[in-house]
């Protein structure tokens, strides 16, 4: 299988530069041009970070329904295997879970809380879906926010938000701002609600 340690002298060449992986394979579908891809200017923007051309993380921020969820899942779609995608709210349940398995040893096959961050450290890229959805941050919910993007440091690492690097800082605070938002910042609000642009074929609105 395929993973970031190929032996392809571009990728050996690609992974001296400092927070720089090779993650897209070429010969995979490309799936983020055409009808309905990826804009064009966020592509480059995410072929730059892929190619160790600009600091990881790419964040993602905009209004619901620009595509931020697709366009990181095209970009997966075309990165060696393994990547991770997880919403925060249901990464931080997980954790609760592995941390309790882990604990109690209650289920032994049961996954634990190292697995769960082993996991995230070994994959090629993570993606981290719906940061700040909640104004509401229990420890448990900042604990896993800060513990990714540590875990994290110098990867490939994308962030998809609803808010601005700047109410990022407000719904958490500075040091989850500094470690999302010190990459490249991807702003989706330019873009049409491809949900609500979609359901007008029906004579909605
Ligand atoms: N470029 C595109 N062309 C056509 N449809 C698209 C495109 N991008 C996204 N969509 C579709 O629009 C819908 C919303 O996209 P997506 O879930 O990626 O939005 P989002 O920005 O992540 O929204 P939210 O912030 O609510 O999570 C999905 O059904 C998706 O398949
Ligand atoms: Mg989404």
């Amino acid at each position: 299988m395929p993973s970031s340690q190929s032996t392809d002298p571009r990728t050996k060449r690609l992974r001296l530069r400092p927070a720089a992986e090779v993650i897209v394979e070429k010969d995979k579908p490309r799936t983020m041009k055409g009808p309905g891809g990826v804009a064009r200017g966020i592509r480059l923007k995410m072929s730059l970070a892929a190619t160790g051309n600009a600091p990881w993380p790419l964040y993602f921020f905009g209004p619901p329904g620009r595509g931020k969820t697709m366009a990181a899942l095209c970009l997966l779609d075309r990165c060696y295997l393994p990547y991770l995608y997880h919403a925060t709210k249901s990464l931080r349940d997980l954790i609760i879970v592995a941390q309790y398995n882990q604990q109690t040893r209650e289920y032994p096959y049961g996954i634990h809380e190292n697995d769960v961050w082993r996991s995230i450290r070994q994959a090629n890229i993570v993606v981290l879906d719906e940061l700040g959805v909640s104004e509401k941050v229990s420890d448990h919910h900042y604990e896993t926010v800060v513990g990714v993007l540590d875990a994290r440091e110098f990867k490939p690492l994308v962030i998809i938000s609803n808010v601005t690097p700047d109410e990022l800082k407000r719904v958490y605070d500075n040091r989850v701002w500094s470690r999302a938002c010190c990459g490249v910042l991807v702003d989706f609000s330019g873009y049409p609600d491809r949900r609500i642009a979609s359901t007008r074929r029906f004579g909605n609105g």
